[in-house]
């Protein structure tokens, strides 16, 4: 990715900014709402003060929980990938679709049958063996001797597309996550530190089910009957204090201060942010309109769709683990979506009468 004056652009501040755009989107279609709703002679001010009372009601502060635990797991996102090898982490993340499931049995008292656990468990395979790398891609390959990534938040875009985890990211990842991490390592720490990558991995998997689900049961249990575009607005009112205070004041502000805000910027960096937001968006309408367990099938159907446009793009080469895993998700979404078999009447008989 191009530098711009030979600057990196500093993750913190695109997390930070990425949280403005979807406060700014979701804001906007708020107040489309509440003006839809109110007197064609309603003044601006009084359409503000109900977008206002919306936003900051009793329960809003229930918004501040997904978004520490969102926070959370960004965070530990940068732990696993600066010691972990990129397969182990996109394989060992998959665990998501089944922490997910465990907490919509758990919190919001959802039923799964043996066929849909099964299929659950399919697709968590599936996408994991989609990702394995078998060496025939380039980025299958690393260099044994290159650098490992220290400790520190990536900076290039493609880490920052992998950790939002959207279609953009798998158009992208094979081409360059490891040398993304890697291409700036001048400071390179030699030691990455799998126990503490896995460890971060699994707790990330586990507050993603948490948060996801979370938000889903604020949303589908509010007696508020306050609207997702308001929910949206919480959640990202309440993101904006960590990722500026943890992100851009205490990590960055020192290289900030010298360097500015906007160091390293260019159109590619904003198109990241762009997609990052509208990202965010699609997730949630996907959990309120579906829930978390269709999502995640939607994200894992998403990587085979990416992996297919990267042929195109990127000369991605089909391999065998690629079909194997595909037939695998795709299986494993059929069984999760027929209906079961239909169990036959218990008494004949009583049907004859
Ligand atoms: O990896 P996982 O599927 O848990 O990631 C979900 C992503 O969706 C997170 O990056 C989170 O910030 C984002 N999200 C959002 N708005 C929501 C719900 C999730 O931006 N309402």
């Amino acid at each position: 990715m191009p530098l711009v004056g030979g600057n990196r652009f500093l993750a913190s501040t695109a997390v930070f900014l990425n949280e403005v755009a979807k406060l700014a989107i979701c804001l906007t279609v708020s107040l489309y709402d509440i003006s839809r709703n109110a007197p064609p002679s309603a003044p601006a001010t009084s359409l503000f003060k109900t977008l206002y009372n919306s936003v900051f009601t009793q329960d809003s502060w229930k918004l501040a929980i997904p978004a520490s635990l969102y926070t959370l797991q960004n965070t530990l996102q940068y732990v696993a990938v600066s010691n972990l090898d990129a397969a182990t982490l996109q394989v060992t993340y998959q665990l998501k679709i089944l922490t997910t499931a465990l907490f919509s049995v758990t919190l919001l008292h959802r039923s799964l049958t043996a066929r849909k656990w099964v299929s659950l468990v399919l697709l968590t395979l599936g996408v994991a063996i989609v990702q394995l790398p078998d060496g025939s891609n380039p980025a299958d390959s690393p260099p044994v001797d290159s650098p490992r990534p220290e400790l520190r938040i990536p900076h290039s875009i493609d880490d920052l597309f992998e950790m939002g985890g959207l279609l953009a990211a798998h158009l992208t990842r094979r081409s360059a996550t490891y040398e993304g991490i890697q291409e700036d390592q001048g400071l390179a720490h030699p030691q990455m530190n799998a126990t503490v990558g896995l460890v971060a991995v699994i707790v990330a998997c586990t507050i993603s089910g948490l948060a996801g689900v979370y938000f889903e049961k604020v949303l589908k249990d509010s007696n508020a009957n306050t609207s997702l575009w308001i929910r949206n607005v919480q959640l990202s009112f309440y993101s904006l204090f960590p990722a500026f205070f943890i992100g851009v004041v205490l990590k960055d502000g020192e290289q900030i201060a010298e360097k500015g805000f906007f160091m390293g910027y260019n159109y590619v960096v904003w198109t990241a942010i762009a997609f990052q937001a509208l990202g965010g968006v699609v997730v949630s309408l996907c959990v309120n309109y579906a829930d978390n367990i269709a999502k995640n099938f939607a994200t894992s159907i998403s990587i085979i769709i990416s992996c297919l446009a990267s042929v195109y793009f990127f000369d991605f080469k089909i391999t065998f683990s690629f079909l194997i895993g595909g037939a695998m998700v795709m299986f494993a979404t059929y069984l999760y979506s027929s209906p079961g078999r239909r169990q036959p009447p218990r008494n004949i008989a009583s049907y004859e009468k």
